[in-house]
């Protein structure tokens, strides 16, 4: 089975070039910051504080998370409901990042990736995959580009969708987000040493997938 891990903090184009990247590959596209939404929204509604590991890890037997895809696209189903959508809500990322800095969350979630990736052909992102759920990827990339640009296209995004959204707001969460990621004990976010670091800052979508296009076809 080939595996591609693309890892980078949120909001580099991760999701949208990856989904792309493996329709054009024919390879099965895993999200997997969605399953750590997926808790941080299950969290949210049972009242548990999303930061305190004693109250999170007693309910994690209660979340029974399911990955179909469907026409290609994941959709991510919580105890049997699909909550692709409302996981992309600001709030849900927030507790999706608390969640995911306890060992416990990791742990429960490890498995489950590991054992995608040896059925399928993947393409793999998220924050840790390269360094700690698919060591051995064939190929690994590291995707990024500055908090500034990252915060500039994800106000777009939202404002698009028809949803407030104000740069300073999106800018700051967006540090505090990459701060948690890179400062937590468990798993924090950081290139692989066999990682191919892609700063997309300057490129538009389709400059970004070209690049990484290329890169993995002159790595296959
Ligand atoms: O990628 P996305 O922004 O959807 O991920 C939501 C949150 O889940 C991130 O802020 C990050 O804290 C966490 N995450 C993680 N490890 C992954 C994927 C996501 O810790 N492999």
């Amino acid at each position: 089975m080939i595996q591609i891990a693309i890892d980078g903090p949120s909001g580099a184009g991760k999701s949208s070039l990856a989904r792309r990247l493996a329709q054009e590959l024919g390879y099965l596209y895993v999200d997997t910051g969605a399953m750590y939404r997926a808790i941080g929204l299950y969290m949210l509604r049972a009242g548990v504080e999303p930061t305190d590991p004693a109250a999170v890890l007693p309910r994690l037997g209660e979340v029974h998370l399911e990955l179909k895809h469907l026409g290609g696209v994941q959709h991510v189903f919580l105890n049997g409901e699909d909550v692709s959508e409302e996981i992309r809500r600001e709030e849900v990322s927030m507790a999706a990042s608390s969640v995911s800095a306890h060992q416990g969350v990791r742990d429960f979630l490890t498995e489950t990736q590991r054992s995608i990736a040896r059925q399928n052909n993947v393409l793999m992102d998220g924050r840790d995959i390269g360094t700690v759920i698919l060591p051995d990827a064939q190929i690994k990339i590291f995707l990024t580009a500055s908090a500034e640009e990252r915060a500039r296209r994800r106000t777009r995004e939202l404002q698009q969708k028809g949803q407030p959204a104000d740069y300073e707001e999106v800018l700051a969460d967006i540090r505090r987000r990459d701060h948690n990621d890179s400062h937590r004990a468990a798993a924090p976010l950081r290139q692989a040493e066999d990682a191919v670091l892609v700063d997309t800052s300057n490129d538009d979508f389709e400059a970004a997938y070209q690049r990484l296009y290329r890169l993995i076809q002159g790595r296959l």
